[in-house]
């Protein structure tokens, strides 16, 4: 039995939900390791398309448990919502979900301050689910954790401190509106109510399961060019979707991590400001976003769309020690002229050595290219690898070769039975 880690290879929406929810029927559990509700995972059962925030996408294979990490930061009214509407959709959620004591809360004041943040000068293009925030209260040593809902007496008393802090600054720096103490430890003593009887020791009921034998799949929210260190720094979100950050998140030692799988979209996409090399920012970009319909699943924002970016997998496979990947959305570069693969990045006319994760030296950027023919044919009714049209195959063996891993699944659409698997 094993333990895997699912990550995000570029700037997240690569289909890890999709791709999660295949590989959930091979798991007894699903863990999710770092974020928030900044994620939205989608998973197609038929006709029914599930957006998942913060419950892994493991929940809707009703044989496997699913757990909500230390690392994770949890918004409970996001939480409570998607409960509801799986349980709405006769997903049983009971004595299948289990929440980390230690993962900390989102109050009301992070999503504020979040916004308040990003209609300042130092604009990320956040979601505005309260995530960075969060984390700095978090590191701060000033965080309210889901083990605090346990004692109303605790509780009451750290949501007091907080939000006199956090009043000081609304009305001195932000001239803003105050925040109400009881009013918001009412909110979070109701959300404790529901919230009960899935809190437990998360690295205990882990690590036992692993030592009886049962196999663990830690699902990324994000991807690893958003990581707060490996990323495009400061145009990240506040966590280590990395594969470091499945043990931190979770806690399982990397000791027990047997391997790790990168999702990789089959172009590029970004939400949210930040440097972009292979960015389209004409028609072809329009027509990859109409195509693959790239829309925020959690903002509904745009997505910006460009090329593959086969230098910065090189980065993401080398930080992540991804051996295998998962290639998604192959369908939608179907019936291009032609498609065209970053292989190196060069600044005035000279190579670059190493993957720059300084901004600035990101935005001077200009992106080699390799071009190769597309394939004129639908492939997303394809089954086997066999059957897929030489130029698919050749670029499948490119963008393999110059990202330095193995294909193990390949997605041609997003329902579950478009998947072929090597
Ligand atoms: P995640 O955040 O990584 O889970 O990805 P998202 O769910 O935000 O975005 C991926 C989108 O692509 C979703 O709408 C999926 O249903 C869709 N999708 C996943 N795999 C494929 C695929 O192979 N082809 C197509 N056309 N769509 C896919
Ligand atoms: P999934 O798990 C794509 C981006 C935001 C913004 C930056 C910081 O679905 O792949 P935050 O709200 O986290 O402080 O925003 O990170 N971002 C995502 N982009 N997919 C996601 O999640 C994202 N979660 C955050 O757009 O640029
Ligand atoms: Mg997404």
């Amino acid at each position: 039995m094993s333990v895997t880690v699912i990550v995000g290879s570029q700037w997240g929406d690569e289909g890890k939900g999709k791709i999660v929810d295949i590989l959930s029927e091979r798991y007894d559990i699903v863990v999710r390791y770092q974020g928030g509700a900044n994620a939205g995972h989608t998973v197609l059962v038929g006709d029914n398309q599930f957006i998942l925030h913060l419950i892994p996408s493991g929940i809707l294979r009703e044989n496997t448990v699913c757990v909500i990490g230390n690392g994770v930061v949890i918004d409970p009214k996001a939480l409570l919502e998607e409960i509801n509407l799986l349980e709405s959709l006769g997903i049983n959620i009971k004595n299948r979900l289990y929440i980390s004591q230690n993962a900390h809360l989102i109050m009301p004041y992070h999503k504020l301050l979040d916004s308040i943040s990003e209609s300042g000068a130092n604009k990320i293009g956040t979601t505005g689910r309260g995530i960075g925030p969060c984390y700095i209260d978090k590191y701060a040593r000033k965080g309210i954790k889901i083990v605090d809902l346990l004692d109303s007496n605790v509780l009451e008393e750290k949501i007091k401190i907080n939000i006199e802090e956090k009043n000081n600054l609304l009305r001195k720096v932000y001239n803003h509106d105050e925040m109400d103490v009881d009013e918001i430890t009412k909110e979070y003593l109701e959300f404790d109510k529901i919230i009960d009887q899935y809190i437990t020791d998360v690295p205990s009921f882990l690590n036992t399961a692993i030592a009886e034998g049962k196999s663990v799949l830690l699902e990324g929210a994000q991807g690893t060019l958003l990581d707060v260190d490996h990323g495009t720094y400061p145009f990240v979100t506040s966590s280590n979707p990395t594969s470091g950050g499945a043990c931190t998140g979770s806690g399982i030692p990397p000791t027990k991590i047997d391997s790790v799988i990168g999702i990789v979209k089959a172009y590029t996409t970004r939400v949210g400001l930040g440097p972009f090399p292979t960015e389209l920012s004409d028609d072809m970009g329009s027509k990859l976003r109409e195509v693959g319909a790239e829309y925020g699943a959690t903002t509904g924002r745009p997505r910006r769309c460009g090329w593959y970016d086969a230098y910065m997998l090189n980065y993401s496979r080398m930080i992540n020690g991804i051996e295998r990947a998962a290639i998604t959305k192959l369908d939608v570069l179907s019936n291009l002229d032609e498609i065209k693969v970053c292989v190196a990045y060069e600044i005035n006319g000279k190579k670059l050595k190493s993957y720059p994760t300084d901004v600035n030296q990101m935005m001077l950027v200009k992106p080699v290219y390799e071009i190769l023919p597309s394939w004129k044919t639908d492939i997303s009714k394809i089954k086997y690898y066999d059957d897929l049209p030489p130029e698919a195959k050749d670029y499948l063996s490119f963008i393999s070769q110059q990202s330095g891993f193995e294909i193990c699944f390949i997605s041609v659409g997003p329902q579950r039975q478009q998947t072929i698997e090597l």
